[in-house]
Parts: structure tokens; sequence; C-alpha cells
């Protein structure tokens, strides 16, 4: 646990009936369809977009440290009750009031996603209102730290969801997954930097989420590169870079010595000039199977030898989440020991698979 209010005694909570499931704005039905196919034990209570309540069969409990089978639900909890004022005031007085807002290790408060990331430059995170509330918050508590700092691994995280501004849903987690430890399951990226694209974000993320951590002078190959936003973050990190994108790179990339352009689409791209890659990036506006038979041809050759991949597989419907067990399954079958997914804060209608060839890298590569 860190060191903060978080040394107090006072017992844990008990688990409650029922649970809360952030999500991408309009991802709810086929959030509460790939979660209900794998946990029968839950039953859909709540909804609104981005936000999901389930209520959990006391039959069948889930524990207190629970955690979902689940590629869509960016973060969830135990949800305890909820508050309802058009006075900011009167709610924060009665959050303070609540039990355990002061033994938890962090409160975490946020708004849901009002729409998809990226729309009318709309990010995922701790909006402007959130802020405000948290330093409000700050001002009238006794707590020692701050509203919406990281949670460290396995930390209690005192949940406030203002479902709508007058609505706030209270709950807690312990933080057993990396996004537990972000407010609503989004890391805190700062979104005002200038990127090329939103694929520096989405990056970013992948990396944070899985524990990947690519090292300067590693080869990275970017499949679908253009115009160059994770080009950008992975240049940022001294890595060798590769983009391979019949589209235009912006010029700052092709400028940089560490970079190489490969003008062609992937398919038209000779397999041996992945043989020196550590790291295997693909975003192509392909389905998931376009971009999966592509790696795969890939890992194939004789002489590649990956570290890894991140892959961002999109999603023209919802129909491609119930074949998301199939599609790990094939990634293992390419000889990668750990294979993960998450519709990550950054990313739209697309999810991120990462692989790891060997999971002694990931250890040795933990934060
Ligand atoms: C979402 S954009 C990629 C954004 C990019 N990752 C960035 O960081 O800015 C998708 C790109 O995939 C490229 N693409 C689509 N099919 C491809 C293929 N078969 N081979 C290579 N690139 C492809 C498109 O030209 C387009 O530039």
């Amino acid at each position: 646990m860190s060191e903060t209010a978080a040394t107090s005694t006072k017992a844990t909570p008990a688990v409650s009936p029922f649970i809360f499931v952030v999500c991408q704005n309009g991802a709810e039905a086929a959030t509460k369809q790939e979660i209900l196919a794998h946990h029968p034990n839950l039953k859909l209570s709540f909804s609104r977009p981005g936000f999901i309540t389930f209520k959990v069969d006391p039959e069948k409990p889930l524990p207190l440290r629970f955690t979902l089978k689940s590629t869509l639900a960016r973060t969830y909890g135990w949800s305890t009750s909820k508050l309802k004022s058009e006075n900011a005031d009167e709610l924060i007085d009665q959050l303070l009031e609540t039990e355990h807002f002061d033994a938890a290790s962090r409160v975490h408060l946020w708004q849901r996603d009002l729409t998809l990331p990226g729309k009318n430059g709309f990010e995922p995170g701790v909006s402007e209102l959130a802020k405000a509330i948290g330093s409000q918050i700050d001002a009238k508590s006794k707590r020692t730290d701050q509203v919406n700092q990281y949670a460290a691994a396995d930390d209690l995280v005192f949940d406030i969801i203002m479902v709508e501004p007058d609505q706030w849903w209270l709950g807690f987690h312990y933080a057993v997954t990396p996004a537990g430890r972000w407010p609503g399951g989004a890391p805190m990226l700062e979104v005002t930097k200038e990127v090329f694209s939103r694929a520096y974000f989405k990056l970013k993320e992948a990396l944070l989420w899985s524990g990947i951590k690519i090292k300067p002078a590693d080869v990275c190959a970017e499949i679908g590169s253009a115009p160059g936003g994770a080009c950008q973050f992975l240049l940022e990190h001294d890595c060798e870079v590769i983009g391979i994108d019949s589209a235009e790179m912006e010029d700052e990339i092709l400028a940089n010595p560490k970079f190489t352009h490969i003008r062609r689409r992937s398919f038209e791209v000779k397999k041996k000039d992945f043989k020196p890659v550590d790291w295997l990036v693909a975003d192509m506006n392909l389905d998931p199977g376009g971009t999966l038979e592509t790696v795969a041809s890939i890992c194939g050759y004789e002489g590649v030898r990956l570290k890894g991949m991140v892959l961002t597989l999109k999603m023209s419907d919802w129909s491609y989440v119930p074949k998301i067990s199939e599609m790990i399954k094939q990634v293992r079958e390419l000889g990668f020991q750990v294979v993960k997914t998450r519709q990550l804060a950054f990313n739209r209608r697309e999810f991120c698979l990462v692989a790891i060839k060997n999971k002694i890298t990931l250890r040795k590569t933990k934060r």
C-alpha cells in the first residue's frame, strides 16, 4: 500500500451485491454481452453509456479482489451506493461522511465518457469538471493525498463515478490490474501534447497496460505507420524504427536518421526485412483477420525473431468481440507465451492485442 491515509487500520470494506463496469461510450451492449457470456453469476442492473452495473448472484459470489474476463471492460469494482444532489457542496459533505473514504489508499473520481474517444477533441481521462470537483474535495477532506493519484498495486481505491454531474455512484476496488491503478481505468496522459496522430497515445497506453518496456536501440517495425503518431513515440524512445505504409509519413518523422520508410503495403514487403525487428506494431485499416494473417506470415518466416507485438485490431462492428478468445489462441499458436487483449481507453472502435514471446522479458521489464 502507498504511504497515504492508507495506513489506517479500519476494517476493509465488505463485498456488495453489485459491481460496476466502465467501458467506452457506445460499447455497453457489447460489453454486457461479453461479460455475461463469461460470468453467468452476474445479472444486468443499471446502465448508461460508458457505465454498467451488474447484480452478483449471492449463491455464486465474486471474491473481494475479483477480476473480469473481458476485453471491453476498461475498469471495474464494487458498487456500493449513490449520491444525488444538484448542489456540489452537499454531495461533497455526504461523500466525506461515507465509510472507507478516509481509510482507502486512494480516491479516484471521474466522469463516464460522454462520447467516443477522439471525437470532437474528446479524450478519456479526468475531465475538467472532475478535476474541479476533485480540488473541492481536497480542500475539505482530512486525507493527506489528493484525489486522482495513481494507486499502487493492490491499493484499496475509493471510486466516485460522476454518472451525471448531480449523480455520483460510489464504490471501491483493489488495484489488482494495471488499469485498476488509473482513475476510471484511463492513464492520465498529456493529451495536449502535439502528436502526429492519436496512435501516439494508443501505443503509450498499450505499453503501460501490458508492462512491455521497449528499450532504446530496439528495432521496431510498424505496419500501417502513416502519418506517424506511433513512430513519433518510438523515436522519442530512441528506437530504430521502420514504418511500412504506402501513405505519406510526416516530414519530421522522415527526417529522423533512426527512421526508415518502406513505402509499400504489408504484402509487398520482403519478409527478410523483418529479420532485425524486435517489436512489431500493426495499425492497419483491415479487419482483425487481415491483420492476424499479415503478422502470422511474418512470424512464420525463418530468421524472424520478434520479442513481441502490439496490434490494433479494428472492429467495423461488435460481432468480432465473441471471436476474441479464438484470436488469442491463434496468436499463442504462433509461439507467444503471453497474449492479452484490452479495449484501451484511447482506442476507438478497435482493441489492442499484445503478444510477448517469452514471459521472462515481461518480468524483467515490469515497472
Ligand atoms: C489508422 S492509420 C495508422 C496510424 C498510424 N499508426 C500512426 O501512428 O499515425 C492506418 C494506416 O494503415 C495503412 N494501411 C492499410 N492497409 C495497409 C497495408 N496492407 N499495409 C500497410 N499499411 C496499410 C493506411 O495507409 C493508413 O495509413
